[in-house]
Formats: C-alpha cells, structure tokens, sequence
C-alpha cells in the first residue's frame, strides 16, 4: 500500500485527478469506479476544469459507482446517480449511457446486484477505483462487519452513518437505511484502488485501516489485501499514523520509474 500524505485537500485533489488523467490518456476507454460523498468532490471539480480548460476527454470512458440508496428515485437529488451527475458526468464529455450505476428501486434488487456485477464483469473490470472511508471505517456502504468477500448486494446503514449523511438531506429521518453497495470483494478486483481522505475527523478511521489489522470490524482494512491501493490523505487525516514520516521519506524518495 502507498500512502501518500499532502499538505491539504486541494493538493489531494489535483494529485487524484493527475492520476485519473493519466489513466484516461493512456487508455481513453478506461473504467472508472465513482464514489460520492464530500471526499470526491475537489477531484470531480479538477477533471471537470482539465476538461473544460484543456479538452480533458471522457468520451469513450465508461464508469460504474459504488453504492446507491434503495427506494430513492433516481432523478431524487440525493440519489448517488443525481450526485455523480451533477458533479462529474453533466460536466465532462461522457457519454451518460456509460455511467451505470446499482439500482436501488429494482423490483427484485439481488438480480439487479448480479446483473449489476456481470455488467462491471463484460466491460474487462475497473481500472482505478475511488473511495472515501467512513467514520466508521466503511467502504463504499459495507459498514463494520461486512464480510471480506461480499458482492454487491443490500446492506443496511449504522447510525454513525445515517447521522454523517443526514447532512445531505433535511434530517436523518430522511436518509434511506438500506443501501446497495458493490461488495468488498468486487471493489478488491479494481486493478487500482485510490482512497482519499481528508480532514481530521477522518484521522481515526484511516489509521484504523492502513496501520490496524485486518478484520471486517473496519473494512477499509481490506485495503491490505489489494497489490495496488494507494491512500491519498491531507495532514490532518494523516495525524493518527504512527509511520507517517517513512510514508513521507517513501514518497519523497519514489523511483522515478515506479508508477503512480
Ligand atoms: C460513497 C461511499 C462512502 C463514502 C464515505 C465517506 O460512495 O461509498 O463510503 O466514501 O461515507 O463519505 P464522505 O466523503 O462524505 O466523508
């Protein structure tokens, strides 16, 4: 795993986006795995001003997201389909047939989770897949406990995170308990795994997952199972490492030849 510890959000960012833009250059049909939330947000604004600014391309890029709330329509503001909308795919060039999200208002939501897998399946797999971290340690919506091997699938919110999400909507009363969410073990098959987290509300969980065993109490601990995981945090983020300078010497010492 690669920590990588910056000064602030907007460094993280422009680092995440540098990295997708590489990615898309290379590989203009590349896959992306979406996340939502606040931690997102400055990269899908950065690639929203490389496309704008210096014809950055999506075109033939096609996406999968990582979670959605049952019963929420999808034109619904809050869905986590209107949200990558607003903030990514209605301000880049993608073309909006590419960008698939799970369906949480199926009439038989486990065929839609196996459907949804043999979909991500037929387009050859994720290439970089995004990911904040919950306060409680959750990736995607696989809270504590989530088996280590899960598909995409139900799950059901804690109350950490109906409380942290709650922001989003007019009270916690509002926010949807069940989720879809693609399971740990779907988003281990990503072939790059970029996790950003910012902030020092987020310094806990972080540590939690990069420093602590690995055990389904904190998913995001999974992360040390994958061959390419790299966690993007600010300093505040980082302040609960116990390694953080040799993750600081490491990067500052990277091989030129050693990819991102
Ligand atoms: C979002 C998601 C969640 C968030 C996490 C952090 O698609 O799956 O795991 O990444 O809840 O949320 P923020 O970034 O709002 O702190």
């Amino acid at each position: 795993m690669e920590i990588v510890i910056l000064r602030d959000a907007a460094d993280v960012a422009e680092y995440v986006a540098d990295c997708i833009e590489r990615l898309v250059t290379a590989r203009p049909d590349a896959v992306l795995g979406l996340a939502t939330g606040s931690s997102p947000l400055g990269v899908y604004a950065s690639l929203a001003r490389r496309h704008r600014d210096a014809g950055l391309s999506f075109a033939q890029v096609r996406a999968f997201q990582l979670d959605e709330y049952i019963g929420l329509p999808p034109d619904h503001p809050e869905s986590y389909r209107s949200f990558v909308a607003r903030h990514f795919s209605d301000v880049v060039d993608i073309d909006p047939a590419n960008v698939h999200v799970p369906d949480g208002c199926a009439a038989d939501v486990t065929a839609a989770c196996a459907a949804y897998e043999a979909l991500m399946r037929e387009a050859g797999g994720v290439d970089l897949q995004l990911l904040g971290i919950g306060a409680d340690g959750h990736l995607g919506f696989n809270e504590p406990t989530s088996s280590l091997a899960s598909r995409t699938r139900v799950k059901t919110l804690t109350e950490q995170t109906l409380l942290d999400n709650a922001r989003f909507f007019g009270s916690i009363d509002e926010v949807p308990r069940h989720v879809v969410t693609q399971g740990i073990g779907t988003i281990l098959e990503a072939r790059h795994l970029v996790l950003i987290a910012t902030g020092v509300a987020k310094a806990e969980p972080v540590a939690r997952a990069v420093e602590g065993p690995l055990a389904a109490i904190c998913p995001a601990s999974a992360l040390q199972l994958h061959p390419h995981a790299t966690v993007v945090v600010d300093e505040a983020a980082a302040s609960k490492l116990t390694l953080a300078d040799y993750y600081r010497a490491t990067f500052a010492n990277k091989p030129s030849w050693q990819h991102s």
